[in-house]
């Protein structure tokens, strides 16, 4: 069994939740303001731990209250804080998020997160059939570090490209498992793309982006489920329908629960329903990392049908 390495973000999720979003230059009243654990790396990091993965997390936390926070929460999901490095130089990275019917604006300050670096993730002990993680709140850089020495290793490498931006064909190439939403699918592949658009053009745009035979692209539609395009197959896991209370994380769930999957050894199809499940019990709760599920709870999703 292979453990997940996830190299990535950090921040304090500072929430209002409010009956509805505030135009530009407008003030609204809201209901509640919440603290919770979150960034993208931290997030997937809980989803793997809690779902039964060994999980080391690699990355930057200020030497602050919210730093000091979010290290005790991680500790107790039983995620391996070994390469974690604490800076004085910059804040913990921050997220300011408005939550209003379940839709969800954010703004993250990077902080300590921007410092990741090469030297960072090169220490590492990876080895064949663990899993490397990354996404893009922390600097390019230090993910083709990442995964150049998993490659050496023969660790699989999981990019999720997100938050959007355009990255180089070099390290699209270092990744075995893309996993991206359609509206980072479009930008990267340079096409319009929603939600609800055909799956035809979305598997085009798939093949346009897909670097070779050998790298499989997952692209998540919300509820709609998630395309796979693995080498000249392609097929699709249908999702789960919930009411949702909050989306804030539901993509890093996702990420998070297919590492801990493939850190296992599990096939693809049943690692996307799983992953699937996974995420579809995060939405329906508050919050990013505290919502991840356990390996239990997924479980009794799956059997429910
Ligand atoms: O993907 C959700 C995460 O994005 C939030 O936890 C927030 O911190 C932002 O980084
Ligand atoms: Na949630």
């Amino acid at each position: 069994m292979g453990r997940v390495f996830v190299a990535g973000s950090i921040n304090m999720d500072v929430v209002a939740t409010a009956d509805r979003h505030p135009k530009v230059g407008e003030t609204v009243a809201g209901r509640q303001v919440l603290y919770f654990p979150g960034g993208k790396g931290a997030n997937q990091a809980v989803a793997a731990a809690r779902l039964g993965a060994g999980t080391t997390l690699i990355g930057r936390l200020g030497k602050d209250s919210f730093g000091a926070e979010l290290k005790a929460f991680l500790r107790d999901q039983g995620i391996d804080l070994g390469y974690l490095q604490e800076s004085a130089e910059a804040h913990t990275g921050t997220a300011i998020i408005t939550v209003a019917e379940t839709d969800n604006t954010i703004v993250v300050i990077p902080g300590t997160n921007a410092l990741v670096g090469a030297d960072d993730v090169n220490v590492v002990p990876l080895v064949q059939g663990d899993v490397a993680v990354s996404q893009f709140e922390i600097p390019l850089p230090a993910i083709a570090a990442f995964f150049r020495r998993a490659r050496a290793a023969e660790a699989t490498t999981l990019l999720n490209p997100a938050p959007a931006q355009r990255f180089s064909r070099e390290l699209l190439a270092l990744v075995d498992v893309l996993v991206l939403n359609e509206t980072e699918l479009g930008l990267l592949a340079s096409v319009e793309l929603s939600e609800d658009d055909d799956a035809v053009r979305i598997v085009d745009a798939a093949r346009q982006l897909q670097a070779n035979q050998d790298q499989t692209l997952c692209v998540t539609l919300g509820k709609r489920g998630v395309l796979a395009l693995a080498g000249h197959e392609e097929f699709f896991v249908p999702g789960r329908v919930v009411k949702a209370v909050d989306t804030t994380g539901a993509g890093d769930c996702f990420v998070g629960a297919l590492a801990a999957q493939f850190a296992r050894g599990a096939a693809l199809r049943d690692a996307l329903a799983f992953a699937n499940a996974a995420a579809s019990i995060s939405v329906q709760r508050m919050g990013a990392g505290p919502s991840m599920p356990t390996a239990a709870e997924v479980a009794a999703v799956v059997k429910a049908g």
